[in-house]
């Protein structure tokens, strides 16, 4: 049986797996550019963050109906329920879809009918949070939000994810306020690839509750103080860290630091599809490659509820 835990940094477009791409782009009749999934798998060899999001904005190309993101959302959560997933807040990349045409209420909607059925299908709780892109202006993510109104009860969050680098969290200020003032929940990418003080910067600034990865606080002695001091939770996502060459090998990644400093850490697969592997996966490459122990695995699993969105209703307490 797989230890429960919940699963608080997932991008819906990475679990996109290269058979349902190819299922989509033929219902769809869009051409992808690669013959085939053994193909477009080889493509799966990143340099960093940025080359990564060129293939994930890329392949986004096959997503095009409700029933597109239906079919998507319920195959992750197959897959999540089967590693022990219980509950998962789910991120989703609205511009990268309006861009190609596809309205804010086909992605919401197209998600939301795979999330009703969750709970009785998958035994899995969910909400959906709404990243901007951060590599895009501070007036699209406006325009964005104002989009999303029609579906606010349907979102829980928003986010903040994209290349990082040169694209600071104060960059968004207005629009975290405005949101914040809708009564949504605030997280955001920061420490990625990007300086400890964004992770600073997204905490005071944007007012987050918690920080997407927050890897690079290592480097900040003072930010790990406050980080222990105020629990504030870091969702990391260790697979994918060595995909996109933020640590070298999976054997130097600091998450065994990180506990030891007393910092509120988390277990995620972020672009699942992508970077090799589930969070059941990357519960098990931890203890293989890092010596995470039982104790220190259940340790993990339990921040993850303390770290959610959950607000102890009924249906929450019968996770
Ligand atoms: N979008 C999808 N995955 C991402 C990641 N790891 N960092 C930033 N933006 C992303
Ligand atoms: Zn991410």
């Amino acid at each position: 049986m797989p230890i429960p835990k919940a699963e608080l940094h997932l991008h819906i477009e990475g679990t996109l797996e290269p058979e349902l791409a190819f299922a989509l782009a033929a219902r769809n009749g869009v051409q992808l550019p690669y013959a085939d999934t053994e193909e477009l798998r080889k493509a799966y060899l990143f340099e960093d963050l940025q080359s990564f999001l060129d293939l994930y904005y890329g392949l986004m190309a096959v997503l095009r109906t409700e029933a597109d993101f239906e079919k998507l959302a319920d195959a992750y959560l197959a897959r999540a329920a089967a590693q022990g997933v219980r509950h998962a807040e789910i991120f989703f990349d609205p511009q990268a879809h309006i861009a190609r045409g596809v309205g804010m209420g086909t992605v919401v909607e197209g998600l939301g009918r795979a999330l009703d059925r969750s709970a009785e299908r998958h035994g899995i709780s969910t909400r959906l949070i709404m990243c901007f892109l951060r590599d895009q202006s501070a007036e699209s993510a406006m325009a964005t939000l104002e989009a999303a109104k029609p579906y606010l009860h349907r979102i829980t969050g928003v986010g903040l994810d994209s290349a990082e680098v040169g694209h600071p969290p104060a960059k968004f200020a207005a629009v975290y306020e405005a949101a914040g003032a809708l009564g949504l929940r605030k997280v955001a990418h920061a420490g990625e690839e990007g300086p400890a003080a964004y992770v600073s910067e997204a905490l005071d600034v944007l007012g987050v509750e918690r920080i997407d990865h927050g890897l690079r606080c290592m480097e900040d002695p003072d930010l790990v103080e406050r980080l222990v001091r105020e629990r504030v939770p870091l969702t990391l996502c260790p697979l994918s860290n060595v995909r996109l060459r933020a640590v070298d090998i999976l054997e130097e990644h600091p998450l065994p630091r990180m506990m030891a400093a007393g910092l509120l850490c988390t277990l995620n697969s972020d672009d699942p599809a992508y970077f090799g592997g589930y969070v059941g996966d990357t519960f098990h490459a931890v203890h293989e490659a890092l010596g995470i122990d039982p104790e220190g695995l259940r340790e993990l699993a339990r921040n993850s509820f303390e770290a959610a969105f959950l607000d102890g209703s009924a249906a929450d307490e019968a996770l």
